[in-house]
């Protein structure tokens, strides 16, 4: 299973619904819930998903910690906190590539062979969707090519035009 190939998927819907062995919480640094994907995630997981977050802590930008996924389907979350979009000055492409990675090793660490991305930062944070959606490709491929687990990648946009984007995209870069 060489490259990134046929490994990174792009679907429409609501990521709580996936059934993967992880899916990322685009979160912030309190880990004690929001709105956007991070209220959806924890509506559906249920009270214990933030019990279990209260007791992390909090988690800086560009990092992300793991919890169970307790009554979604996935057996984890891992909670990304991205930068909020300040015009791209402020080291915000850095940080949200930094989320990707850190998210994709909790992945291959816990052996999660499935991971569902949310658009981490394009929302509520205001990251312009066309660069983190780059970003997000760019971060997936080139950690793919070098490690089998996860085997599989799925970009899980919220609308058409977010979908778009990423298949564009991965149509102009996909390994041969
Ligand atoms: N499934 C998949 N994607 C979703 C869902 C869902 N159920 N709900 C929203 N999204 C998409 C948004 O449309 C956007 O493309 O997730 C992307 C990220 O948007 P936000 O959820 O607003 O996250 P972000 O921009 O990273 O802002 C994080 O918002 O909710 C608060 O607590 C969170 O403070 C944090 C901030």
């Amino acid at each position: 299973m060489g490259g990134a190939g046929g490994r990174i998927r792009v679907v429409k819907g609501d990521i709580t619904t996936l059934a993967v062995d992880a899916i990322v919480n685009a979160a912030n640094e309190s880990l004690l819930g929001g709105g956007g994907v991070d209220g959806a995630i924890h509506r559906a997981a249920g009270p214990g998903l933030l019990a279990e977050c209260r007791g992390l802590y909090g988690c800086e930008t560009g990092s992300a910690k793991a919890t169970a996924g307790y009554r979604l389907p996935a057996r984890w979350v891992f909670h990304a906190v991205g930068p909020v979009w300040a015009g791209g000055g402020r080291g915000e492409p850095g940080l949200l590539a930094s989320c990707y990675r850190s998210c994709l090793a909790l992945a291959r660490d816990a052996g999660a062979r499935s991971v569902a991305f949310p658009a981490i930062s394009t929302g509520v944070y205001g990251y312009p969707i066309e660069a983190a959606a780059g970003i997000a490709v760019r971060e997936v491929q080139g950690f793919l090519g070098t490690f089998p687990v996860p085997e599989t990648v799925v970009f899980c946009c919220f609308s058409d035009r977010d979908r778009e984007i990423y298949e564009t995209l991965l149509e102009k870069t996909d390994a041969p």
